[in-house]
């Protein structure tokens, strides 16, 4: 019975989005790209990596009337982060996404539109809208939409919503708080420290778990005012937001459809090396110079870097000379903590009806948000449930996972404080955003030592010929794709008015 109702279930998903099969280096969105030929050399622009900003920067030059560019990629497909994978036993598979889940924010209004959005309206892409039904709630760092969860804590069931309920009023005071103490000239807070100062403590597990769905680092490792902004130029109009909309991407394509599509509406072969990883950047007045491990050089005018900032805190890629101070004090200023999802399947569903539920661990952060996959609208009849953990149990998860069943051991010890009955799962997995050399974190987060002059730092020129963008040099944004658009799009029209016009070149030093 379970598995027909499973494959009745994957017959309609592929219906309804059209899934193809896919060979190594091409997408059900991707058209083969496989470089041919001689790597291009001495080009305008070098777009150095192929995730949201680095294609929006290249569609962005396009439009600008210049092709003269290439992008170097180290993967085979375009969409870094943004990245699937089929999980499930035979019979009962699905694409997941490793990475990023949702468009945060649409549109209210004629105000403005989050350009993710717009770009998944372009491709189609399959999303669920979260608060379509009263019962799918978002988890996410700061999306606080959802009062339908059933509570656990580590003795089972225990409802302590009326703590979750004031949980939110204390993080909306806080967005507040930042705010004033902005226009005050006030220093900025982390956010332990702010709830301190508002008289909020969360002592109890169950006060920490629900501190910790709106917060999902240590609370008191996040800058207040970085998190406020953050907040509210994505979810909250009257602050010049999007909306407090979030869609969940259900497309069998895969989120990076949107990314590999659009590429292929501008783009041809010859603009594109995938496969290359950049070992060394070197510049000076003239231009750049850019080698990869395969031996190529490659010269232009000018590079723009697009690489998560864990990246650029690592030695992977090597700048000659050495970054300046300035920029080095950004890089090493801005975190990047790691964010994972354990999915697992089951033989069938046997938990909650929601979206989500949180679960009270006696130690803060331990396997603390349950997401359902199993839901109509979503994957209906998968057996598929996720859990997330961030920050300090990421990383030692990362170290645990050498060994599945050590994972799945620690995982069902919880899930089974939850539900004592429940079996063994029939798949398990994880990605690993730490030890990822191309990514080395999940996404930025700014801590409590938080310096506005660091965000801005980011994003600006080195020498007139190197540039900065992605989703950490987005002040408003950073973290989400839309902040990765926006920035390599405003890179990219910068770079294009410097070619342009060399009196609006950034200067040399
Ligand atoms: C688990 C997780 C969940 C997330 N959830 C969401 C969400 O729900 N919504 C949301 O808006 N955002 C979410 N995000 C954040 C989102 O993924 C990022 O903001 C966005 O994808 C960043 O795009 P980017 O172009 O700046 O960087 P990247 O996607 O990192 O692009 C950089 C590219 O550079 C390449 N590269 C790196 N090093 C090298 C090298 N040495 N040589 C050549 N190429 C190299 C990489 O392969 C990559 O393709 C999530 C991220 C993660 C990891
Ligand atoms: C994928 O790309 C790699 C590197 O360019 C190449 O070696 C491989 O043959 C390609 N695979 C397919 C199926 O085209
Ligand atoms: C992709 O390119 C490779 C190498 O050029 C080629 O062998 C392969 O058949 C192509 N695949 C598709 C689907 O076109
Ligand atoms: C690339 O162009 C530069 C500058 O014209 C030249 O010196 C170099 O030899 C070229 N490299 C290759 C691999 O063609
Ligand atoms: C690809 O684009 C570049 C830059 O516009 C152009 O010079 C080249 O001729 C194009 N190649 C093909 C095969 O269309
Ligand atoms: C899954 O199915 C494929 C094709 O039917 C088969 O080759 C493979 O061995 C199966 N894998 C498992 C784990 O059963
Ligand atoms: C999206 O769907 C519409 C309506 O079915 C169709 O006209 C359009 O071509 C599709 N666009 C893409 C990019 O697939
Ligand atoms: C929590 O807030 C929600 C939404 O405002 C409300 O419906 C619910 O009754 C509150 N629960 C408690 C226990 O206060
Ligand atoms: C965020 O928006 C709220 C509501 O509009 C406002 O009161 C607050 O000052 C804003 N915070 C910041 C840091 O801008
Ligand atoms: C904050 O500082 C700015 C710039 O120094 C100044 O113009 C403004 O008056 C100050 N505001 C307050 C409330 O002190
Ligand atoms: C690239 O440059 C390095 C150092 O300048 C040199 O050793 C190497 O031979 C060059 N490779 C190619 C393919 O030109
Ligand atoms: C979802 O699955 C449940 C059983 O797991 C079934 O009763 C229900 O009809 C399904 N709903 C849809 C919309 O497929
Ligand atoms: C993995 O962990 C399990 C449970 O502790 C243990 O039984 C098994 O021997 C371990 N496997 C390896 C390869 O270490």
């Amino acid at each position: 019975m379970f598995r027909f109702r499973v494959s009745l279930a994957t017959v309609l998903l592929s219906l309804l989005t059209g899934a193809v099969a896919q060979d190594a280096n091409t997408t059900a969105c991707q058209s083969n790209l496989t470089m041919a030929g001689a790597a291009p050399n001495n080009t305008k622009v070098l777009i150095l990596g192929g995730g949201m900003a680095g294609v929006i920067a290249a569609r962005t030059l396009h439009e600008q009337g210049i092709d003269d560019f290439v992008i170097v990629e180290a993967k085979h497909v375009f969409g870094g982060r943004m990245a699937q994978t089929t999980f499930g036993v035979n019979g009962s598979q699905y694409v997941l996404e490793k990475g990023p889940n949702w468009v945060h924010g649409t549109q209210t209004g004629s105000g403005p539109a989050n350009p993710v959005w717009l770009l998944a309206q372009k491709h189609n892409l399959s999303m669920v809208q979260s608060d379509l039904f009263s019962n799918i709630c978002v988890f996410d760092v700061y999306a606080i939409r959802c009062f339908h969860l059933p509570f656990f804590d580590y003795n089972g069931p225990n409802d302590y919503s009326a703590t979750f309920n004031a949980s939110l009023t204390a993080f909306n005071n806080a967005i507040v708080l930042a705010g004033e103490r902005w226009q005050q000239n006030k220093t900025d807070l982390d956010l332990r420290s702010a709830y301190n100062y508002m008289g909020v403590a969360p002592k109890t597990p169950q006060e920490q778990a629900c501190e910790y769905y709106q917060i999902d680092y240590d609370a008191s490792q996040t800058s207040t005012l970085a998190a406020a902004w953050n907040y509210n130029y994505t979810f909250v109009p009257e602050a010049g937001g999007f909306s407090d909309v979030d869609m969940l991407c259900v497309d069998q394509r895969g989120f990076a459809c949107i990314v590999q599509a659009e590429a292929a509406t501008f783009l041809n072969t010859s603009q594109v090396l995938f496969n290359q990883i950049v070992k060394t950047i070197q510049y000076n007045q003239n231009g750049v110079t850019v080698q990869t491990t395969d031996g190529y050089n490659l010269t232009a005018d000018h590079a723009l870097v697009t690489f998560s900032a864990g990246v650029l805190q690592n030695t992977d890629v090597v700048f000659d000379p050495v970054l300046p101070d300035w920029k080095r004090e950004a890089i090493s200023s801005i975190e990047m903590p790691v964010y994972t999802k354990i999915f697992l399947q089951f033989e069938k569903k046997f938990w909650f009806d929601t979206g989500v539920g949180l679960y009270a661990d006696q130690q803060r952060g331990r396997y603390p948000i349950w997401e359902s996959l199993d839901l109509p609208g979503l994957f209906n009849g998968s057996g598929i449930i996720f859990v997330t953990v961030t920050g300090d149990y990421a990383n030692y998860l990362e170290q645990l996972n050498k060994n599945i069943t050590q994972v799945q051991l620690e995982v069902m010890e919880v899930l089974r404080r939850m539900y004592p009955d429940a079996p063994d799962p029939i798949d398990i997995w994880l990605p690993m955003w730490g030890r990822d050399p191309l990514f080395r974190g999940s996404y930025s987060n700014w801590g409590a030592s938080f310096v506005p002059e660091h965000a801005y730092n980011l994003s600006v020129p080195v020498n007139g010929h190197l540039w900065f963008a992605g989703e950490a040099t987005s002040v408003k944004y950073f973290g989400f794709l839309h902040g990765a658009y926006l920035e390599g799009q405003n890179a990219a029209n910068n770079i294009a008015a410097c070619i342009k016009n060399p009196q609006r070149c950034p200067p040399t030093t």
